[in-house]
Order: structure tokens, then sequence, then C-alpha cells
């Protein structure tokens, strides 16, 4: 990762966990907004690349249209392209690690910059309001502005508010494959919880049910909490690494 008069010491790692449909993305780019750091989403960088057409794209796509897991080799070598890009004084992993490979392959490379994982932000919500969630979300296929249109409809009827493109429903949203990508959540993904405990980091629950803004102060006191458990774990962590 390039960094400018910046060390790595005071670079904040944060990485949000929970399923499909949670408000990871909404929530992770207002943490990236309002602090400036780098958000770095494997799944809208998959779809990026789907859309271009790459190789990535096309071996990709298959996975996420089946609600699978795209292999861990392909995402490790897109995150670490994107890592190499970054300059900022905090990044927000969205949608990764996803399996105990990836989040030692992070561990790895975080390693070398003598800076662990920080936070990790678990978001918690009833599985009907995930579905909801989803059966409601319509993206904007230039800009990648998301929208629902039962809990944040845009003004103009399917209508980017950005850009006036026509929004569109993700693939992967529709009822099985959203199954299947919760089964996948609960078999592969969840057990990171237990893992970034294990290693020490600080691991904070979220309640993800309410309105995007009563999230976002949780969210908000989450991050502001620091002092003696956050001195705990960075110790605890110590003797891990
Ligand atoms: P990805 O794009 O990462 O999907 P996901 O993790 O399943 O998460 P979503 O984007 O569906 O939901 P979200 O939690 O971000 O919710 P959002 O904020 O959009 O991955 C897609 C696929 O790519 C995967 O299935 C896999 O194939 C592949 N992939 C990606 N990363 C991978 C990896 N690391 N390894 C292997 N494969 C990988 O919100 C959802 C909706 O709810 C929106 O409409 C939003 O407006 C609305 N909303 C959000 N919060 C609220 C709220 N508080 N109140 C009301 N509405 C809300």
């Amino acid at each position: 990762m390039k960094r400018r008069a910046r060390d790595s010491r005071s670079l904040m790692i944060l990485v949000l966990l929970g399923p499909p449909g949670v408000g990871k993305g909404t929530q992770g780019e207002l943490v990236a907004g309002e602090r400036g750091w780098r958000r770095i989403a494997t799944g809208d960088l998959l779809r990026v690349a789907v859309r271009g057409g790459t190789e990535l794209g096309r071996r990709a796509k298959c996975y996420m249209d089946a609600g699978e897991l795209v292999p861990d080799e392909l995402i490790v070598a897109m995150v670490r392209e994107a890592l190499a890009g970054a300059d900022a004084d905090g990044v927000v992993f969205d949608g990764f690690p996803r399996t105990e490979a990836q989040a030692a392959a992070l561990d790895e490379v975080l390693d070398g910059l003598r800076r662990p994982v920080d936070r990790v932000l678990v978001f918690e919500a009833p599985e009907p309001v995930v579905v909801r969630r989803l059966s409601g979300r319509r993206s904007c296929p230039s800009c990648g502005a998301v929208y629902n249109v039962y809990l944040a409809p845009p003004r103009e009827d399917e209508r980017c508010e950005r850009c006036g493109s026509e929004l569109a429903r993700r693939s992967d949203d529709e009822p099985e494959t959203v199954r299947r990508r919760l089964a996948v959540y609960r078999e592969e993904t969840a057990p990171l919880i237990a893992y970034y405990e294990r290693r020490g980091a600080e691991v904070l629950r979220v309640a993800a049910d309410g309105t995007v803004e009563e999230v976002r102060c949780r969210v908000r006191e989450a991050l502001g909490r620091t002092g003696s458990s956050t001195a705990a774990a960075r110790s605890r962590r110590a003797g891990h690494l």
C-alpha cells in the first residue's frame, strides 16, 4: 500500500461482517465518506469486472449468479491490487474477508504493514428484514448508487437521482439465490466472528434493524468507543503476532 507522510501505525483497519442485505455497503459508504477512509468492497469490484468483461469478471460471474463465493485466489489477488492503490488514513473492508483463507491472507498483508485489523463490526438483523431489503434493492448500473423501492425509493420512479440512469435489480437478489447466499454466509463467513475474537481484534455487534440513520448512529457509537477495551485487545493481539 502506498503511504506518503502518514505511517502505517496510524492506519485504521475496519472489517464489516454480516449477512447479505444487512446494510454493510450502505453503512460502509457512510463511514468511509465521513472519515475520508478508503472502502474496499469486493462485491462492487467484482461487478465492475463483470460489466467490463474482464477475465476476472468472466470467471467470477457464474459463482455470483449462483450465490456462491468466488474462489479465494481470485479475491485475494483483487484485494491486493486494490490495496496497492490505497492512500488513506483508514480502510473499510466490506464483504471481505469471507472465508478463513481470505482472513489469513489479509492478516499476512497487514503483518507486512505491522498493522492488524483494529475493529470488526458485525451487523445483525432478523432474516425477514434482510430478505425484504434485498427484494427491494435497486442499483444504478452507471454510478453504483443503491436505492430500495420499499425503504429508500428514488425521487423519480426507477431512475438514479445522481446520474439519471435506469435502475436495475441485481441478478443475485432473486429469492432462490438470496437463500443460497444466506446459507453460504452462515457456513463460510459467520465463523470469522470467532476467528477475529481468537485473534484479539475488537469485535463489536451492531443491531442493523431500524432506519439507515439509526444504524449510522450505532456505528458511530461503536467506532467512537476507545480506551480500555481497545488497549486490552491490542495487548492480547500482540501475543498473537
Ligand atoms: P456483495 O456485493 O458483497 O454482497 P453481500 O455481502 O451479499 O451484501 P449485499 O451487497 O447484498 O448487502 P449489504 O449488506 O451490502 O446491504 P446494502 O447496504 O446493499 O457480494 C456479491 C457476490 O459477490 C457474493 O455472493 C459472491 O459471489 C461475490 N463475492 C463478493 N465478495 C466476495 C469475497 N470476499 N469472496 C468470495 N466471493 C465474493 O443494503 C441492502 C438494501 O437495503 C439496499 O437496498 C439498501 O438501500 C437497503 N438498506 C440498507 N440499510 C437499510 C436500513 N437501515 N433500513 C432500510 N433499508 C436499508
